[in-house]
């Protein structure tokens, strides 16, 4: 008979142990280990991937210039955002693990590529999470339909496999990895151990067979399920399905690529018939904006090789008692604290007894150091009190001497602003200094400092008073 022994497993990065520990010896995280269940040696009946589809070819060593392929083979989505996310497609051959929270949106985001790649190509769709009826149901309210979409509920990956061998899909879609099991492990499906055997049946069985084969894996933030961290390192392409469930805005971004940037991102908005790209994000993100109110400003940053405008807000007010509150959404928390610090040394703007409140509209997260001149030309307008023009955008990183350091791209973020509709943009002097002025109709200030960038701004207010 078969004996179960219990094991703990790190949800990170895999790491086994019979005891219980508070620290991963193998990747040093904490409290990462989850109970598992393992057969006992001897009583074993612990199989490998191997037993469903075969056992690899012997490779032999081979001189890298007598390797041929053929060109890398994309299959082009028609969704643009993803397509562009993806670096110009799902290649061939390859595995993307689609995670994301419960509930953003990851089986619709399955559907809607099934039903745009479905015209061409055979596809076949597991779903464990969801019966038949359900997923009709889904795929009406989206628009979906084609009788090349296959779709199977499977939730033994041995089915899964023979479903593959037998229909030969062009491209498969798991979801989720979760529901998935294999039989010849003990444990219950979701643990780390069934996920992470699953994930590397599938890749051989992509790599084998050449199809594409796109998984959903979910994220749990107390990990009581397997996070598809352990999953990470064995596919190929890693895509992270952003946004707050509240909001309609989503975020597609890339976490890791084997086959293109891991810069771009796609912006998607959720409605009733499902995901519609947003072409152009930052009209979206701006148009909420409020007028003639202190303590917004809108910022410029880069994501992947597109211009994204996206409004700042801060509100500055009294605190009610004892040490000042500081939150930050959307901005970096210690950047906040460092740019507070250098503007009260720096510029004379002080905070020590104000709490502060730095929120960046739609959800989106400003990571680049761009974005540091309208956080704090925010914080400064709420602080005094001051509206900033609608009209101005302002980009640059501020140093810990108050000076303004130029960023990369300029003259894209100064195009994109003129396309917008923007009068003004605020910029580091020496950025601007490697521009040519007359290619560009809107008016551009350069700026040594931040108490300069903000002076620059209360003058424009007297004069239009
Ligand atoms: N009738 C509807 N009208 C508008 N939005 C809807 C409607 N039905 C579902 N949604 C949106 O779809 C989301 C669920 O999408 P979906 O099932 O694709 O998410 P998921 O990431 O696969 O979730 P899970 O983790 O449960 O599998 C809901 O959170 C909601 O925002
Ligand atoms: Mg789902
Ligand atoms: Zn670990």
């Amino acid at each position: 008979m078969e004996k179960l022994k219990k094991i703990f497993v790190c949800s990170e990065c895999g790491y086994e142990t019979p005891k219980w520990m508070g620290k991963c010896p193998e990747c040093g995280e904490w409290n990462t280990f989850i109970e598992d269940v393992r057969a006992e040696e001897g009583t074993s009946k612990q199989k490998t991937a191997g037993l469903i589809i075969g056992e690899p070819e012997a490779e032999t060593v081979t001189s890298i210039s007598d390797v041929c392929v053929d060109d890398e083979i994309r299959y082009v989505t028609g969704i643009d955002e993803l397509d562009r996310v993806l670096g110009g497609g799902i290649v061939k051959g390859s595995v993307t693990l689609l995670g994301g929270d419960p509930g953003i949106g990851k089986s619709t985001m399955l559907l809607q590529i099934c039903g745009k790649l479905s015209e061409k190509m055979k596809i076949l769709y597991v779903s464990g999470e969801e019966s038949k009826s359900q997923l009709k149901l889904r795929a009406k309210r989206i628009g979906v339909d084609s009788k090349n979409l296959l779709i199977a509920p499977y939730t033994d990956i041995g089915q899964v496999i023979n479903a593959i061998s037998a229909e030969k899909p062009d491209i498969v879609m798991v979801d989720s990895i979760q529901t998935m099991s294999f039989s010849g492990i003990a444990s219950s499906s979701g643990s780390v151990t069934q996920v992470k055997e699953c994930t590397s049946i599938l890749t051989k069985v992509a790599k084998k067979a050449n199809i594409p084969v796109i998984i959903v894996g979910h994220v749990n933030k107390d990990g009581a399920i397997a996070g598809p961290k352990v999953m990470e390192h064995i596919v190929d392409t890693v895509l992270h399905f952003e946004g707050e469930r509240t909001m309609s805005y989503r975020i597609l971004r890339s976490i890791k690529n084997r086959f293109g940037s891991t810069n771009e991102i796609g912006i998607f908005e959720m409605n009733e018939n499902g995901l519609h790209e947003v072409e152009n994000p930052s009209v979206a993100l701006l148009s909420e904006r409020p007028t003639n109110v202190s303590g917004t400003c809108v910022s410029c940053i880069i994501e992947g090789t597109r211009p994204i405008f996206a409004e700042v807000q801060a509100l500055v007010s009294k605190t009610g008692f004892g040490v000042p509150r500081r939150t930050s959404t959307g901005f970096d928390f210690n950047r906040t604290a460092l740019l507070i610090a250098v503007l009260e040394k720096r510029a004379g703007y002080y905070f020590g007894s104000m709490d502060t409140y730095i929120n960046v509209i739609g959800g989106l997260k400003l990571d680049e150091p761009a974005a540091d001149l309208s956080v704090a030309i925010a914080l400064i307008s709420s602080l005094t009190d001051t509206v900033v023009d609608s009209s101005i955008v302002a980009f640059g990183e501020i140093g810990l001497g108050g000076e303004l350091r130029s960023v990369s791209n300029t003259e894209s973020r100064i195009k994109e602003a003129e396309k917008l509709g923007f009068s003004e943009v605020i910029l580091p002097m020496q950025s601007l200094k490697k521009l040519r002025k007359d290619d560009y109709k809107i008016k551009l200030t350069g700026v040594a400092s931040v108490g300069e960038a903000f002076s620059a701004i209360r003058k424009k207010e007297v004069k239009s008073e």
